[in-house]
């Protein structure tokens, strides 16, 4: 994971890289640092903690020409300032921050230090300064010992790297991790997404796997193997990399807000009012296919769950796995399978790995993301957008509505069924009246908020939306939570029942309303703690809170706004960093 930023040349490089870095710290943030190079000195400054404690330590009236800061989440070695980037070789002579991970710094580590190496920290990267410097000594080129360290290499990287005799130079590398190179007036920048830059330039280089080079304030050299590539920089459209706060005090209820507004916004990009606009051929090939197979992880992955139960009724055989599980055993590669690969952030690093697995065998892909321009948004046969804007807070919220109601349109544009629209506009003004009522929610919240375990519950749909309302529960607040379908509590899980257990009960669809009512009072019987969301049509007096009613196939996207509500007042009772929760990242970069 970990965020990089670098910049070269006329600007307020103090800022750039500062404020920079605050806008990556979705992808980590347990120590942060910087160094830059002012009158021909290298100053390095690294700290424990947030962007803001380095902020802290770093002079206001600084004027580098050259500088690379780091927001990280800890692979190798604990989250200390030892261990925080950026790294220096042992003569000082390379400063470098990385994102991704040295599979082989154990043997290359071993290598350096029969050399005579030493080390200060107990990070991988620290081997690549070294490496840097001992192939530089040998041929007194930097670009060349750059090829020569990649050559080394096994893993992912995308570095930024300072050389100390060159302070208008800033060189780079990258294999499997994200780059990106901007270019505005008088300078050239660095960085692991297009964010940090987006005040600066919308012109941008996706620097690809195994190009490495440098920029000065007005050039870009770019190598691949030994042959320089020539640099072309495409214009993209930076506001949907922009989201400030407004007036929420965190981007996770901000975003839940904006949920009726995306799945608008989503049906008018996907339906013109008589036909649905997907890609033609994609759609031919999804009808096409034997088989259609689901790799996905976290909140995508539960999303893609519930699309699966909606691909269902084609007639194929529909897979959901977890990409991390599939990567490392790959079944179902044949023809007469289309791959559907869902991704927030479409650079999450087990379905790249999931992504070149298909590609390299010649398979099929379809990526549902929300990012433009993300690997995996390019490296698909087909991709769509989710057209959900930008989502900073770490908890995925609109972009699992999305998902799910981009799910149900593609199932309709295959089906010929419109219905399927306008059953999605009725989710929308359920969603709007639950955003009306979030006070019933945060009353419900501020009587959990002493719990340590929670287990949702719920039957079919119900039992997939609470998969999705445990996983926010837990990770934004810090609460021990599990689903279960309800008919599986008998079968081991109702043994932890006791007196007070909270169970959060979903209800929503009438074919299993009865069954799931029964499981509620077995657990009732067992002195638990029931708190139940339902929908009208199935509503019981004693619920704590009903919805009003959509169709029961798109119900949990209601409910699930609801557990998204539950789960950001129970954190925010308890006073948690929400939008940034302990040992997490938003984008998950490394396997
Ligand atoms: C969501 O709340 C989580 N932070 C996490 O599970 C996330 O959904 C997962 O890492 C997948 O990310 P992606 O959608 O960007 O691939």
């Amino acid at each position: 994971m970990c965020g990089i930023v670098g910049g070269v040349g006329k600007l307020d490089l103090r800022t750039y890289l500062l404020s920079g870095l605050k806008k990556l710290e979705y992808r980590g943030y347990d120590s942060a640092g910087i160094c830059y190079t002012e009158s021909g000195k290298t100053i390095l400054s690294k700290v424990a903690g947030r962007v803001a404690s380095l902020e802290e330590i770093v002079p206001e009236n600084i004027h580098p020409t050259v500088g690379i800061a780091h927001t990280r989440w800890a692979t190798h070695g604990q989250p200390n300032a030892q261990n925080a980037h950026p790294h220096q070789s042992q003569r000082k002579i390379f400063s470098i921050v990385h994102n991704g991970v040295i599979e082989n710094f154990r043997p290359l580590a071993h290598q350096l230090k029969a050399r005579g190496y030493s080390f200060n920290s107990e990070t991988d990267t620290e081997v690549i300064a070294d490496m840097l410097e001992r192939f530089y000594l040998r041929s007194g080129s930097v670009i060349e010992s750059i090829a020569q360290t990649m050559e080394a290499l096994e893993g992912s990287y995308a570095c930024a790297i300072m050389f100390k005799d060159e302070p208008e130079r800033l060189y780079f590398m990258k294999k499997a991790s994200p780059l990106l190179i901007g270019m505005s007036d008088g300078c050239m920048l660095l960085a692991s997404d297009p964010v940090p830059m987006v005040d600066y330039t919308d012109r941008f280089i996706d620097v690809d796997d195994g190009d490495y080079g440098y920029l000065t304030p007005t050039q870009v050299k770019i190598f691949n193997g030994r042959v320089e590539i020539e640099p072309r920089f495409v214009h993209r459209n930076v506001d949907s990399f922009r989201s400030d706060l407004g007036d929420y005090p965190h981007y996770m209820i901000k975003e839940i807000e904006e949920i009726p507004g995306v799945v608008v916004r989503l049906i008018d990009n996907y339906f013109d009012g008589e036909h649905f606009t997907f890609n033609e051929s994609m759609i031919e090939t999804l009808r096409h296919t034997k088989k259609i197979h689901f790799l996905a992880c976290g909140t995508s992955y539960y999303a893609s769950k519930m699309g699966a139960k909606y691909f269902r009724p084609l007639g194929k055989e529909v897979l959901v796995s977890i990409a991390s599980e599939w990567a490392y055993d790959p079944y179902d590669i044949t023809g007469d399978t289309v791959f559907v690969l869902v991704s927030q952030s479409g650079e999450t690093a087990d379905l790249i790995r999931c992504q070149k697995i298909i590609n390299d065998r010649d398979g099929i892909s379809i990526a549902v993301t929300n990012t433009k321009g993300s690997t995996i948004e390019r490296k698909a046969t087909y991709s769509c957008l989710l057209y959900a804007g930008l989502e900073v807070a770490v908890a995925s919220t609109k972009s699992y509505v999305a998902q799910v109601c981009f799910l149900a349109l593609l199932f309709a544009a295959l089906e010929n069924e419109i219905g399927v629209v306008l059953d999605i506009d009725r989710v929308v003004d359920s969603i709007r009246n639950i955003i009306s009522r979030k006070g019933e929610i945060e009353a419900l919240a501020e009587d959990c908020k002493e719990v340590r375990d929670a287990f949702f519950v719920g039957r079919g749909y119900d039992y997939l939306a609470s998969m999705e309302g445990a996983l926010k529960l837990k990770e934004v607040s810090y609460v021990h939570a599990e689903a279960y379908p309800g008919g599986e509590l008998k079968h081991g899980p109702i043994a932890l029942i006791e007196p007070g257990t909270l169970v959060v009960g979903l209800v929503s669809d009438p074919e299993v309303s009865s069954s799931i009512r029964n499981n509620f009072e077995e657990l009732r019987a067992r002195k638990g703690r029931l708190v139940i969301f339902s929908t009208a049509a199935v509503a019981n007096e004693n619920d704590a809170f009903v919805a009003n009613d959509v169709k029961p196939y798109l119900a949990p996207n209601v409910l699930v706004v609801a557990m998204q509500y539950f789960a950001y007042y129970v954190a925010l009772a308890k006073g948690l960093p929400i939008d940034k929760p302990r040992n997490l990242a938003k984008s998950v970069t490394v396997e």
